[in-house]
């Protein structure tokens, strides 16, 4: 049944996935209340109610769902608890089953791969001891990621492989501070792969089974951060036609309701795998704003609404590039005036009030004739802000 405009929408968390949600969901009609631990959370200025709890807050998430006609999410850092409690009241979307398989890493990983989607070589590892094991069976280089709260690379260290002098004790010195600086944790150990390039696709799936599948986007990373975007993202037809094949596969076999973003590695030697999943709004489809008929936030209204899903069609290629708080400096905004004077170049402030290296702020889109010549546009703009702070410019 659908959920009409005019009806209340909760979102679990209010950063800048929630915000520009919810400005989506008031476009179509309908008022909005979130629940976030920040009293000025980036949503709060566009919301009809802000209830600050924690996301483990089983009590608040049902007081939220008490008052909304559906319930969502925009990080999977919300409590299962707290999404059943909710569901009591009003349908949640994505439910706690799928949210429970996405939170954890380790239950991701082993979910795709017990399921026969293709993932990288990873182990599961609970002490120093194993992480090393791992390490070692993997043949050094590695990815070490905390099972549970990491994201933009924060909670996810590179393991070299202590090919300084090549020496075992190198590696086990290096594993075990590691796996201390990682918090003694359950974790994730990744073979670092060589990778071409990094896509990602979006599918929307309503609650009646109707799917909307939006071409791949072509990420680059900073840093472990996403730096840039492209959509479409010039890729072959081939990569294209199996990254959509596996999001559908995916939103299909997991019964998603709302979205489900696929982060995708390709590899150099071509075989295409999934690096993780993500059942919410993504910053790697921030371009679809300005290039899709659709933008990702009205599917996702779209979607927990049981409304009919929008079209993913590419009105104008579009690229976005991250804006971090690396370029406030000491405080003082970057020149805004000085990127909007490009054609074509958007800006996107999330209303964080304070800056801080690696923190995301907003973005800037431009649009192009071609993705690559959005994001000349794009970057020819954050060159103009990050001129300031006398950063490094956007990453080839
Ligand atoms: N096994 C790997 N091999 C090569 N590169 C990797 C691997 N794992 C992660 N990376 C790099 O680090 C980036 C971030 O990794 P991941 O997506 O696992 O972290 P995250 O903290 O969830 O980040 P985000 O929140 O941006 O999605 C990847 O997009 C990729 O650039
Ligand atoms: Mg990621």
């Amino acid at each position: 049944m659908p959920i009409a405009p005019g009806s209340t929408l909760g979102i679990l968390g209010g950063g800048q996935l929630g915000r520009m949600t919810a400005l989506a969901a008031r476009t179509l009609g309908y008022k909005v209340h979130a629940l976030d631990p920040d009293p000025d959370c980036p949503a709060r200025s566009v919301l009809d109610r802000c209830i600050v709890a924690s996301f483990d807050d089983a009590a608040q998430a049902a007081e939220l769902a008490s008052q909304c006609d559906v319930v969502t999410l925009e990080i999977e850092k919300i409590a299962t608890a707290g999404l059943s409690a909710a569901a009591r009241l009003a349908p949640v979307r994505p439910s706690a089953e799928v949210l429970g398989m996405v939170q954890d890493r380790g239950v991701q990983k082993s979910w795709l791969s017990s399921n026969g989607f293709p993932v990288g070589p990873f182990r599961e590892v609970a002490t120093s001891a194993e992480l090393l094991a791992a390490t070692r069976a993997m043949g050094g280089a590695c990815f070490v990621k905390s099972c549970v709260g990491g994201y933009d690379g924060r909670g996810q260290l590179r393991l070299s492989g202590g090919t300084s002098t090549g020496g075992g004790d190198d590696l086990e010195r290096e594993a075990e501070a590691l796996f201390g600086t990682l918090g003694g944790q359950r974790c994730v150990v990744e073979q670092a792969l060589d990778l071409e390039a990094e896509l990602s696709v979006l599918v929307a799936r309503s609650p009646s089974g109707k799917l909307a599948v939006y071409p791949p986007a072509l990420n680059h990373h900073r840093d472990q951060i996403l730096d840039w975007s492209l959509l479409p993202g010039p890729l072959s037809a081939s990569v294209t036609g199996q990254a959509v094949q596996i999001a559908l596969d995916l939103a299909v076999g997991l019964r998603v309701e709302g979205l489900l973003v696929v982060e995708l590695f390709l590899l150099k030697d071509g075989r295409l795998l999934i690096n993780e999943l993500a059942p919410r709004p993504h910053n790697s489809y921030h371009a679809s704003e300005v290039a899709c008929a659709t933008s990702q936030f009205e599917q996702a209204v779209r979607a927990v609404c049981d409304l009919p899903l929008g079209s993913v069609e590419i009105v104008r290629p579009a690229a976005i590039v991250n804006l971090l708080g690396d370029a406030w400096l000491d405080g003082a905004q970057p020149p805004f005036e000085a990127a909007l004077e490009i054609p074509g170049v958007r800006l996107h402030l999330y209303g964080k009030r304070i800056a801080r290296p690696g923190r995301k702020m907003g973005h800037l889109s431009a649009t192009g004739r071609t993705p690559e010549e959005a994001l000349v546009a794009a970057k020819l703009a954050m060159a103009r802000l990050s001129a300031h702070a006398g950063l490094p410019l956007p990453s080839r």
